[in-house]
């Protein structure tokens, strides 16, 4: 049991964000426990952040809160008609103690460019650093100090309008809420495996693959349940015009490596989430001399180039993973490891290039950090 303190209401200046403390917050040494070994997305700190939008007042009602169910409307239009979007990022402590983030605006522009998809209100970039801000200054204790933790951070956008019609709301809800981080995957760095989904699709031309909304992951889930009953972890989807080219799996961006040094990964056509994990690795590998190509990545020759060796190594990007190794892939038909079925050298190296970066333990040469505290 946590004693219970008595509630505290102050701002924080100079962002304007009223703070409400939680009288009841998790006890040190229950947070220590959680910090020691956070597993993705399953322990949140003791506040979320928030802001309501009306179509009559614009946005306002900046908040830090203590962490608890929402209360919604059963008629709530996200409830029925998915208009919502929502972004990831993470928080990294730095050997002296300082607290960043890696690319948040460019995280402030896609949650924009997914708004504008949704129909949503536009957050101004500087409400949604401020939200970080906001949030990760009060929770600041529960950001690990250790390499390869973090703590996650969940912007999400929703619909909490009251109404069955079929039509933008005039009434949003902006919240974020924070998880620490441990590996994404219980296996830690190993290599994962991949299940290629042939007949289900995530996104379609027009469609709302390129952005951040629940119903992408929605319609994802039923692939990921056929790929786990063929032993994979994650499931990478082609293209719904063909079918026959490669786009991204249900949460990260794809990345091949050929023998000769260079990396190819599929063109950003308006279907595959534009990942900034996937950003920053593509500059960092063009830097260190790999030629990079953005194209159309048939899966024919994804799986010749595994068949011959000619394409070496493969890896899955994204904000939860950073680099992720492919062992093996799979689909109806075939069954391939990738290189030696361990991590390779090219996958390695530019994984221990970016998060040396987010850790302060390499120069940040691009300004991709941001301190919150
Ligand atoms: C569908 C999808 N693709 C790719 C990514 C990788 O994007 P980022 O590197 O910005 O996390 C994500 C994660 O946000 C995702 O959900």
């Amino acid at each position: 049991m946590t004693e219970a303190q008595p509630a505290r209401t102050d701002t924080t200046p100079p962002s304007g964000w009223a703070v409400h403390r939680t009288p009841t917050p998790v006890a040190e040494a229950d947070r220590e426990a959680r910090l020691a070994a956070p597993r993705f997305g399953e322990t949140f700190t003791d506040h979320v952040a928030r802001m309501t939008w009306t179509a009559e007042a614009g946005w306002g009602e900046r908040r830090v809160e203590p962490y608890a169910p929402l209360a919604l409307d059963p008629a709530a239009l996200v409830l029925h008609y998915g208009q919502e979007v929502f972004e990831g990022l993470k928080a990294f402590r730095h050997p002296d103690g300082s607290v960043w983030t890696f690319r948040p605006r460019a995280n402030a522009e896609r949650l924009a460019a997914s708004a504008r998809r949704l129909a949503l209100p536009e957050l101004p970039a500087e409400d949604f650093l401020g939200s970080l801000r906001a949030l990760v200054g009060v929770d600041e204790a529960w950001v690990p100090a250790r390499v390869g933790a973090s703590l996650y951070l969940r912007p999400v956008m929703v619909a909490t309008e009251p109404t069955l019609l079929v039509r933008a709301a005039r009434r949003v809800e902006y919240l974020v809420i924070a998880s620490p981080a441990g590996d994404y995957f219980a296996g830690g760095v190993n290599p994962v495996s991949i299940w290629v989904a042939e007949d289900l699709h995530r996104a379609a031309p027009g469609g709302t693959g390129a952005v951040k909304t629940m119903g992408n992951y929605g319609a994802s889930l039923a692939s990921q349940v056929v790929a786990q009953r063929h032993g994979c972890d994650q499931v990478c989807f082609l293209d719904a015009a063909t079918g026959r080219l490669v786009e991204e799996l249900g949460g990260m961006n794809v990345v091949a490596v050929l023998a000769d040094g260079s990396v190819v990964t599929p063109a950003l056509d308006g279907t595959i989430l534009p990942g900034v994990t996937r950003d920053a690795l593509l500059t960092l590998l063009a830097e260190d001399g790999h030629p990079v190509a953005e194209r159309p990545l048939p899966l024919a020759e994804l799986r010749e180039g595994l068949h011959t060796g000619e394409i070496a190594e493969l890896f899955a990007c994204g904000t939860g993973a950073v680099v992720a190794p492919v062992g093996r892939l799979a689909g109806e038909g075939f069954d391939l490891t990738v290189g030696d079925g361990g991590t390779g050298p090219v996958t390695a190296a530019v994984r221990r290039r970016l998060t040396d970066v987010q850790y302060g333990l390499a120069p940040d040469r691009h300004g991709w950090l941001e301190r919150l505290v």
